[in-house]
């Protein structure tokens, strides 16, 4: 029997690289994307990994696309709670559109996701979920205290889930990221991400491979007393 997994922002950046490491591990993976069609059909020729289209910071269109996928695959067993986006600015320049969009998608979306899932996985007496936090969740980081105070929800959501979870065969455990060479890293501008990689003492950018790894080891059927946890995978650039 092979479980089922769904990423949510499984078709680009950190997201596409554990579709494909979940793939590659022998699980069925649905590939949640937001909005970019074009990358997604690309990464469906691809890699063959399914897609699905809806919102993870709407709770009706978790509900609906859980719904779609456990039609398709079958119940689902793995959830990884990856979509996240930035809109940085200092506070003194934030409106209140930017605040609210990276809460809505960083950590509402965890509780849209868990929420279509939970019972379910209750019910089965079976689940692993991975939610993607942030090193600057964990630090703080000067031009995000949206993305800061999301990230940093990210890691209490995981710790209390865990703790319900915990006698039903729920895991919830947490990777934060440091710097990983994607999208959303290249877009800050080049002196100040320059800056970042001179703090990191591994040197330089992490790859989205190096995160897929630590998803699949905690997702595994093997892994049941891990939980609660964070990896953090971030080239030594914040030891937690
Ligand atoms: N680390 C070190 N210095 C930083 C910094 C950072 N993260 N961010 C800004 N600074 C410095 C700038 O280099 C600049 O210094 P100098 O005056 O010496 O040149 C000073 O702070 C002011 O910055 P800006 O001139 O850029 O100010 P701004 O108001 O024009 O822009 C900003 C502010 C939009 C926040 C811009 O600085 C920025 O985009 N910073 C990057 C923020 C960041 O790190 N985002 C991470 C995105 S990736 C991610 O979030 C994934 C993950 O989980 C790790």
């Amino acid at each position: 029997m092979s479980r089922v997994a769904v990423v949510t922002g499984g078709t680009r950046g950190i997201g596409a690289a554990i579709s494909k490491a979940l793939k590659d591990a022998g699980y069925k993976v649905a590939a949640n994307y937001g909005g970019n069609d074009e990358a997604a059909n690309k990464f469906k020729q691809e890699t063959g990994i399914a897609v699905y289209k809806w919102d993870v910071a709407s709770f009706d269109g978790c509900r609906d696309g859980i719904a779609k996928v456990v039609a398709d695959l079958g119940p689902v067993d793995i959830v990884v709670n990856n979509a996240g986006i930035t809109r940085d600015s200092t506070l003194h320049r934030m409106n209140r559109e930017q605040w609210d969009a990276v809460l809505d998608t960083d950590i509402g979306s965890c509780f849209n996701m868990c929420r279509a899932v939970i019972e379910g996985m209750r019910d089965r007496k079976f689940g692993r979920i991975v939610n993607i936090g942030s090193i600057n969740g964990q630090a703080g980081q000067y031009g995000q205290v949206n993305y800061a105070a999301a990230k940093s929800a990210v890691h209490g959501f995981t710790k209390a889930l865990a703790q319900e979870g915990a006698a039903v065969g729920i895991t919830c455990n947490a990777i934060a990221p440091g710097y990983i060479d994607t999208e959303m890293v290249q877009a800050v501008p080049k002196p100040v991400l320059e800056k970042i990689i001179a703090k990191i003492p591994v040197g330089r950018l992490g790859h989205a491979e190096e995160i897929a790894r630590g998803v699949l080891f905690l997702v595994a059927d093997d892994a049941g007393f891990v939980t609660g946890s964070t990896l953090s995978i971030n080239g030594g650039q914040h030891m937690y």
